[in-house]
């Protein structure tokens, strides 16, 4: 039987340095560097132990991430990213959905159904995917009562695979899990509340020699203590060493996101206005007074895209129809754009 090189040997061949991973997030991802390193770093591990797993068939002591912070701030953006620099399958699942169901194991099933379609039905390749599972947070129970019956069963359900489980799949192929990376993502409101009435609990400092940047950053882990209080099941919490927090977004950081990455919501739209034969020039101005709306907003970054659309859709609706528009300039938000014609000064 001939070995086939497969997708996976490929990522274990050329995998990049944490260093060329947080490059290459640096150029869609705006801000959040910790997470990130701490990201690629684990991304690196994972992979790393994967292979000397492979060579030495030695299990896989696994090391999945838990990514902790607000909404629209970047956790899904940079995991699809990640996988996406890496050339492994990945898939998102929603934890709320899985515990809304009435057979999860069936709904565990279907996630890895879908790495499975995302590696093109190469078992090996899915065999060394990422599953990136949001709303974590909501497998806690409502309104302070300790731990929901559902949320705890979904997070008993999710223990196995990510621990690494052979899991039979509808189609009768087996998945084997523990290969897999699984990060697991959330808002988790209220765990800074829990972290500092806990924070006693921290490091203190011995001696006057003991360096208060590293105690500082010992101090601001998430301890599994207080995901523990929050309503996670210690296991489950164990079975997640690395936390990654990622930060509410700056206004400065806002307008850096619809302007630097390469596929920028500017970017995406100077493209469409060039396909229809004008040039599309929006003010630093406008882009700060829209950040400012999404702060007010505060979904993070995702209402950027929404606002930006609604500004620029009466100028995309005339656009079309009028060839002689060369260019368009926007200045503020509170101003008509001003359309300038091919050959003549701005309307
Ligand atoms: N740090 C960032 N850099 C660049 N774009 C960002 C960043 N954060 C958010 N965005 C933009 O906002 C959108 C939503 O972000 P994303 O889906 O990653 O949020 P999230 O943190 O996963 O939120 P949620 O907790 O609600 O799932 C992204 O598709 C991207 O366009
Ligand atoms: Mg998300």
């Amino acid at each position: 039987m001939r070995v086939r090189t497969t997708g996976d040997a490929a990522v274990l061949d050329h995998l990049k340095t944490p260093s060329a991973i947080v490059g290459y997030l640096d150029q869609y991802v705006i801000g959040q560097e910790e997470a990130k390193r701490i990201l690629a770093v684990a991304v690196y591990t994972h992979f790393r132990k994967v292979a000397r797993a492979r060579r030495d068939a030695v299990p896989i002591a696994k090391s999945n991430v838990l990514l902790i912070g607000p909404t629209g701030t970047g956790k899904t953006l940079t995991c699809a990213t990640l996988a996406r620099v890496l050339g492994v399958p990945f898939v998102t699942a929603e934890a709320t959905s899985l515990a809304q169901s009435r057979f999860v194991n069936d709904e565990i099933e279907a996630i890895l159904q879908r790495l499975l379609d995302g590696a093109d039905g190469d078992i090996d390749r899915a065999q060394h995917g990422i599953v990136f599972i949001d709303e974590i947070d909501k497998l806690k129970a409502p309104g302070g009562e300790p731990r929901a019956l559902s949320g705890e069963s979904v997070q008993h359900a999710l223990l196995k695979i990510m621990e690494g489980s052979m899991v039979r799949l509808p189609g009768g192929k087996y998945v084997d899990t523990s290969g897999v990376l699984f990060i697991c993502g959330g808002a988790f409101v209220g765990l800074d509340r829990i972290a500092s009435q806990s924070h006693t609990y921290g490091y203190i400092s011995t001696s006057k020699d003991d360096n208060p940047a590293i105690l500082e950053r010992l101090n601001a882990r998430v301890k599994p203590t207080d995901l523990f209080e929050f309503g996670l099941i210690p296991e489950f919490t164990g079975r997640l060493p690395i936390t990654a927090r990622f930060r509410d977004l700056s206004r400065d950081m806002l307008v850096r996101i619809m302007t630097e990455p390469r596929d920028s919501l500017y970017a995406q739209f100077r493209d469409l206005f060039a396909a229809e034969g004008a040039e599309l020039h929006v003010a630093r101005e406008v882009f700060e007074q829209l950040a400012d709306l999404a702060i007010e907003y505060r979904t993070g970054a995702r209402s950027l895209r929404g606002l930006f659309e609604e500004l620029l859709a009466p100028v995309l609706y005339q656009l079309p129809d009028d060839p002689s528009i060369g260019k368009v300039v926007i200045e503020s938000l509170f101003a008509e754009p001003q359309l300038v014609r091919r050959g003549a000064a701005a309307t």
